[in-house]
């Protein structure tokens, strides 16, 4: 058998590191939690996955091929099995193998995690809901900054362009947040923004409706559930669009982290007609520019150390101090890890008191790391201004 043991807590959870139909013949490299690893499809075009490091001289595995269901690397021919097991043609009795990693393919996802992990996948089709897309997007972050973009309603007013709340009455803006050992769930009701003339008949919502967005983090795998509705504040009847999106986060490394966005509506309003040739193609853009936008603010931190104790946080951050210990303790297993924060204030901020950090401690400036290739068909750069490409993306959705 292989080697199976990994140094990195993270890897044990269940990860979905490729699309299906991205892994054909020929294997794939791929990165996660900073190691390199190579995925490639078996005899039986079962995927499997090594280490992307040949134990004989250090090539990449990934750049060989597929021969007889074995991964042979390109330098000597040395070959190998989805175990790992190694197999040297100029010296058969040669005994050598490299690690090798538990693997499953489910909801058109390759998904990875160290040999004897922990977790089980969650349930990836959800009654009602048909699927509009999924997106793989990067972003030039680590870990930290982008779960607390995702664990935080609050820029949706400013940041986002066809979905979210209206700046002018932020101050309406109700949040409740609940947790169990392993979850946090927060559900945020506020008056919706301003809803484009071209949107609004499509998607039956209107300027004003009670915005419902409630989500709930899980940690192994760590992903998180959107749900998101309107209801007519006249009538109280909610509007037939209610969008679900399941965001799963894969560490490329400590500076690039990715997300697979899958993508559901209840939506039935122009049958399915109108759902394939409209409300798909709409929906599946918006969410791709909304995406776009956060990428460029995620890109664009003074600071992406995710230190909570240098941050002035408000009384919508609140779910944050929850979300980071269940990180810490559940995907990370490092318990009290959370960032160069104070471990009582950092409780305090879990506890629901986010004004129990202290003011913001100005730190010195630290140079931008080089330029991160972010996203399938999106290049978004450290240091990309984000009114320029909001400014841009806003006109592109004027268009939609
Ligand atoms: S380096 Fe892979 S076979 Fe020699
Ligand atoms: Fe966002």
């Amino acid at each position: 058998m292989g080697a199976d043991v990994h140094p990195r807590n993270e890897l044990a959870h269940w990860h979905p590191v490729l699309d299906s139909r991205t892994l054909r013949r020929a294997p794939v490299p791929v990165r996660l939690c900073g190691q390199d690893l190579v995925v490639f499809r078996g005899q039986d075009g079962t995927p499997a996955a090594l280490d992307d490091r040949c134990a004989h001289r250090a090539m990449k595995l990934s750049c060989g091929t597929v021969e007889g269901g074995r991964l042979a690397c390109p330098y000597h021919a040395w070959s190998y099995d989805a175990e790992g097991n190694g197999s040297a043609p100029s010296s058969p009795n040669l005994s050598f193998s490299v690690p090798s990693y538990e693997v499953q393919e489910a909801g058109g996802l390759v998904w990875l995690r160290a040999r004897g992990g922990t977790g089980d996948l969650p349930p990836l089709e959800h009654d009602g809901y048909r699927m509009v897309c999924t997106l793989r997007r990067r972003f030039a972050a680590p870990l930290e900054p982008v779960i607390d973009n995702f664990a935080d309603d609050e820029h949706t007013a400013a940041v986002h362009l066809a979905f979210g709340y209206d700046p002018e009455r932020m101050h309406e803006v109700e949040l409740t947040v609940e947790t169990t050992d392993d979850t946090v769930t927060s559900t945020c009701v506020g008056p919706h923004k301003k809803v484009s003339p071209v949107l609004a008949p499509l998607f039956g919502i209107r300027t004003g409706d009670e915005l419902t967005i409630d989500w709930t983090f899980h940690f192994s795998p760590l992903h998180s559930v959107f749900d998101m509705r309107w209801v007519d504040p006249g009538t109280g009847r909610e509007r037939s669009f209610r969008d679900r999106i399941d965001v799963f986060f894969i560490p490329i490394d400590d500076d690039t982290t990715e997300l697979v966005y899958r993508q559901m509506t209840t939506m039935r309003m122009l049958g399915e007609p109108g759902f394939q040739l409209l409300v798909r193609p709409v929906t599946s853009l918006i969410t791709a520019l909304e995406v776009r936008v956060d990428q460029h603010i995620l890109a664009n931190l003074a600071d992406t150390s995710g230190d909570l104790s240098t941050m002035r946080l408000g009384r919508l951050d609140r779910s944050l101090g929850m979300v980071r210990q269940r990180l810490d303790r559940i995907y990370r297993q490092r318990p009290g890890r959370t960032v160069g924060a104070d471990a009582s204030a950092i409780d305090a901020v879990a506890a629901g008191e986010p004004e129990a950090l202290p003011p913001v401690v100005r730190r010195s400036a630290t140079a931008a790391p080089p330029v991160a290739d972010v996203g399938t068909g999106v290049t978004v750069r450290r240091g990309d201004r984000p009114r320029q490409g909001a400014a841009r993306l806003r006109r592109t959705a004027r268009s939609v």
